[in-house]
């Protein structure tokens, strides 16, 4: 066939047809308007709150949709287009400079969201984030109520156990430093309580520990650890002052499985995050370590056994000591 220019035309514009339909018509054509199982629809608040997130390019770092390899905040749900009906424009993001925030609602408090937009790094030391504080306080609210409204009816159900034990922690916190400590142990599991740290607190350890510390805690708990980071004006309760675990120290020998257990859990409710996605296990005991020694002057590590494995405490309890080498 002879290559002509009414040819070359027609070739031209097949190609681009071809394309056009694979990359919007097949898509649209598998697209439904029906509201997915978890949509509801915005309030006001949050709908204003979304204008502000188009407007402020947070999409330029964030993405809003979770796809079958993503491990992060969320990831037990694939986002579906049911997901975003009445949603206008709705932006999806393809950077993950940040992580995704599609299930983003009740992953936090609103106070660490607001003490967040003011400077990320008040709550997340080495964040690059750009502070949103000049949005003023009006702005921050609603973008804090379009955020935490992100994953819509499964986020409701995260936001209000928020909530609910955001009331409980106040009311531990107004009670007083021991009330307080009784009821943030009483939130750990009783076999994580009497836990001694596996780890030695070596001096690489504290080093390692130090430098965690550093990048993840600091701001909120302070650089000598008595809860004035400079989030803490924005944080209630705010962050707690460790030296106030001396008490705890009076009439107990166990600290190690309880900073295990909240560092890794976080502590719903008030602003202290999980860390079980950033942290890996031997990094949280080696922070244990640290913020016993640094603040508390004490470390329960060596206690007992060196090392940790599943049977643990079973066999920690029961005095159990290895055979000897001859079977006695
Ligand atoms: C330059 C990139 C960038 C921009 C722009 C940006 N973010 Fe972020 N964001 C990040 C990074 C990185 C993190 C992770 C560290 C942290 O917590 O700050 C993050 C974290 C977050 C988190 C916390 C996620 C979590 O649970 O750990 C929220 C919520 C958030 N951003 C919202 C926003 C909103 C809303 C905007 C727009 C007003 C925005 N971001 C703009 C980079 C960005
Ligand atoms: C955004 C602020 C914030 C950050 C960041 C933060 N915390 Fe907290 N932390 C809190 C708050 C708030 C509490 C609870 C205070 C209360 O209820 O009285 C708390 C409580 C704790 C407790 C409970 C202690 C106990 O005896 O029950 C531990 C342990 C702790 N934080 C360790 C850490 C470590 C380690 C890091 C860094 C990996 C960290 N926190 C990062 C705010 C923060």
């Amino acid at each position: 066939m002879k290559m002509t220019p009414a040819l070359l035309i027609v070739g031209a514009l097949m190609v681009f047809w071809a394309s056009t339909f694979v990359i919007i018509g097949l898509p649209v054509m598998t697209m439904s308007d029906k509201p997915s199982e978890i949509w509801r629809p915005m309030t006001s608040a949050e709908r204003e709150g979304h204008r502000l997130y188009v407007q402020n390019g947070c999409s330029y770092c964030h993405s809003l949709f979770i796809r079958i390899n993503d491990w992060d905040i969320g990831a037990e749900r694939i986002a579906e287009s049911g997901d975003y009906v009445a949603q206008e424009p709705a932006i999806l993001g393809s950077e993950r400079t940040g992580p995704d925030l599609s299930q983003e609602g009740g992953e936090h408090s609103d106070d660490w969201h607001k003490a967040h937009f003011i400077n990320p790094r008040y709550t997340s030391p080495i964040s690059l984030m750009p502070s949103w504080e000049f949005l003023g306080e009006e702005k921050i609210r609603k973008l804090t109520a379009y955020i935490q409204a992100l994953g819509w009816k499964m986020a409701d159900v995260r936001v209000a156990r928020q909530q609910q034990w955001k009331q409980q922690a106040v009311t531990a916190y107004e009670s007083g430093a021991d009330a307080n400590i009784k009821w943030l142990h009483g939130q750990v599991p009783v076999v994580w309580r009497p836990m001694p740290n596996p780890y030695p607190a070596s001096p690489a350890a504290l080093l390692r520990g130090k430098r965690i510390y550093q990048e993840f805690c600091i701001n909120c708990h302070g650089p000598i650890g008595d809860g004035k980071g400079p989030a803490a004006s924005h944080l209630y309760p705010p962050p707690l002052d460790f030296t106030t675990l001396r008490r705890h120290l009076e009439a107990n020998r166990y600290i190690g499985g309880i900073f295990y257990y909240q560092i890794m859990n976080g502590i719903t409710g008030t602003a202290m995050p999980y860390f079980k996605k950033h942290l890996e296990s031997e990094k949280i005991w080696d922070l244990a370590n640290y913020l016993g020694v640094s603040f508390l002057g004490y470390t329960d590590a060596n206690i007992g056994p060196r090392g940790i494995d599943a049977s643990f405490e079973e066999l920690w309890r029961n005095q159990y000591r290895p055979p000897s080498k001859t079977g006695e």
